[in-house]
């Protein structure tokens, strides 16, 4: 356990807060029979329970800033009576225990604060110990900032960004009394001032409230439309993802798109007035963009084979990609398609949603393959010169060279290839033929390694096959024998 949960402080920790704090934790499961308590018992547990207890309860005062007794809300004892909400996941209970201990241990103005901030500061801690799940609200979620929970945790953690810990300096003052007028003293403005500010704070995550601001300044409108509703996929996507949340995620994506290509004003930026998103119902492949509309088409028959946070993972890097489509520059038409799609998968990949599926560094034959191999040799060639293609990407606003390589990089994009898919074995490890060991690094455990003597040795993914010459595979022999 104490390798599982590295962030959480056991006996030793556990010890020392009995010591020095004088907090005790109890834990009762006061309805063992039940199915919750059952679950309790078999997956929690009271001794797991105390040691988190213990853990949070330092990590609250660590967050609020009160390192003495005297800084601290004195309570003697601390007990969780087999809480009525019964979690199957530890890691859920944890997050509970973060929100739930966060109110034993918090100032409330003796009271008078409102439930919402208190309810907000709770979360707030979840999100401090990184604990904020799929559910919880996105930065600028939400329509006010006292709509409480993770909504005005994300308002805190924004209030944070404009004051470092001013959301520990506000709990800090509310330990006699609450007023509004903290956020004045704190911040130098009133809170009607401070939420609108968010949308600029938080420029690449889009909510209703940027949304809106996007509208006036950058123009960018997004629809959504589920045109088969009736369907299987048309069913998922209005159950698993949504027209908010896609809504949402197009203007994070399309703000993250701006961020990646460098193009922080209008000018440098790909015009769209509208893009719009339609869910349609055919077979074939997963999406695909009509430009000159600005109309992304996603089939609902890719969506229906998956579902929750799968299905919206996968979502996520499929409107990317797609929307990658609509914000890059294609020379004029020019550009050939395996480098624009590249470019999609690029995204997808600076993004980090690159799943086990995608293209390892240095697969495949050719640079323009296209792509997931393109993106990864675009990522090699942002290695040599950082932001390079995003620079590609600027150079190919009225049209398209293979020079914009050599202009770059001092080399053609052929030569670069080739550095490029030697210098993978050359960092190739040695052990990496011995069969009976697991490769360690970016492509750990779905790598299965034959050896074979005459060809070198092969390493094949669940998805492809590369070949290391001989000469790397000898060498290895030799350290292996010597
Ligand atoms: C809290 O408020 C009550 C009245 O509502 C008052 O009697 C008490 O003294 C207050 N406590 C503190 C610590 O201010
Ligand atoms: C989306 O694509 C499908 C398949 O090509 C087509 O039948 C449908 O009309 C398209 N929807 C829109 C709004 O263009
Ligand atoms: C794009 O190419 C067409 C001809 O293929 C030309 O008429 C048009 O002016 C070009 N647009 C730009 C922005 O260069
Ligand atoms: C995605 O790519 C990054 C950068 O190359 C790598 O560090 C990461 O492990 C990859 N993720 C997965 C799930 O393969």
């Amino acid at each position: 356990m104490a390798r599982l949960y590295p962030f959480l402080s056991l006996l030793l920790a556990l010890a020392a807060l009995h010591g020095t704090c004088g907090v005790e934790y109890e834990v009762e499961n006061d309805t063992p029979n039940t199915l919750g308590g059952v679950r309790f018992d078999h997956d929690i547990g009271i001794p797991f329970t105390k040691n988190i207890m213990g853990t949070i309860n330092k990590f609250i005062w660590k967050v609020f800033e009160q390192p003495t007794p005297a800084d601290r809300k004195y309570v003697p004892r601390c007990s969780c009576k087999a809480c009525k909400v019964m979690y199957s996941i530890r890691k859920a209970f944890t997050v509970v225990m973060y929100h739930e201990l966060t109110h034993v241990f918090q100032w409330s103005g003796n009271f008078t604060a409102p439930g919402s901030l208190t309810e907000g500061i709770a979360d707030y801690m979840v999100l401090r110990a990184k604990l904020n799940g799929p559910g919880f609200a996105l930065p600028g979620q939400g329509d006010r900032w006292d709509e409480g929970y993770s909504v005005t945790a994300r308002f805190l953690e924004y209030c944070d960004g404009l004051r470092p810990e001013f959301t520990a300096a506000l709990n800090n003052k509310m330990r006699h009394a609450y007023s509004e007028d903290y956020f004045v003293e704190l911040l130098g403005k009133p809170l009607e001032q401070t939420t609108p500010a968010m949308a600029r704070l938080y420029p690449f995550l889009s909510l209703l409230l940027a949304l809106a601001a996007l509208h006036g300044t950058c123009g960018v409108e997004y629809e959504v439309e589920n045109d088969t509703p009736n369907t299987l996929g048309g069913v998922r996507f209005d159950q698993d993802i949504g027209i908010p949340f896609t809504k949402n995620i197009m203007g994070i994506i399309n703000q993250f798109i701006w961020n990646v290509f460098e193009q922080p004003t209008p000018a440098d930026q790909k015009y769209a007035a509208v893009v719009k998103v339609v869910i349609a119902q055919y077979d074939g492949f997963e999406g695909f963009v009509d430009i000159s509309n600005n109309l992304i088409n996603i089939s609902a028959v890719y969506l229906q084979g998956m579902q929750g946070d799968v299905l919206r993972t996968a979502f996520r890097a499929l409107m990317y990609h797609e929307m990658t489509h609509v914000f890059q520059w294609s020379g004029n038409f020019t550009a050939p398609s395996p480098l624009t799609e590249g470019i999609a998968d690029y995204m997808v990949l600076r993004a980090k949603l690159n799943g086990t599926g995608f293209a390892l560094p240095g697969q495949g034959d050719r640079w323009d393959e296209g792509y997931e191999v393109t993106a990864r040799f675009l990522e090699y060639c942002d290695s040599l010169m950082t932001g390079f293609t995003a620079a590609l990407n600027n150079k190919m606003r009225y049209a398209y060279s293979e020079d914009y390589f050599v202009q770059l990089l001092g080399k053609p994009v052929d030569q670069l290839w080739s550095e490029y898919k030697a210098k993978l074995f050359e960092d190739l490890p040695y052990e990496l033929v011995d069969s009976s060991q697991n490769f360690h690094g970016e492509w750990d455990a779905n790598l299965l390694i034959e050896a074979d003597s005459a060809k070198g040795a092969s390493f094949s993914t669940s998805h492809s096959t590369m070949q290391v010459p001989c000469k790397a595979a000898e060498a290895s022999s030799r350290e292996k024998l010597g």
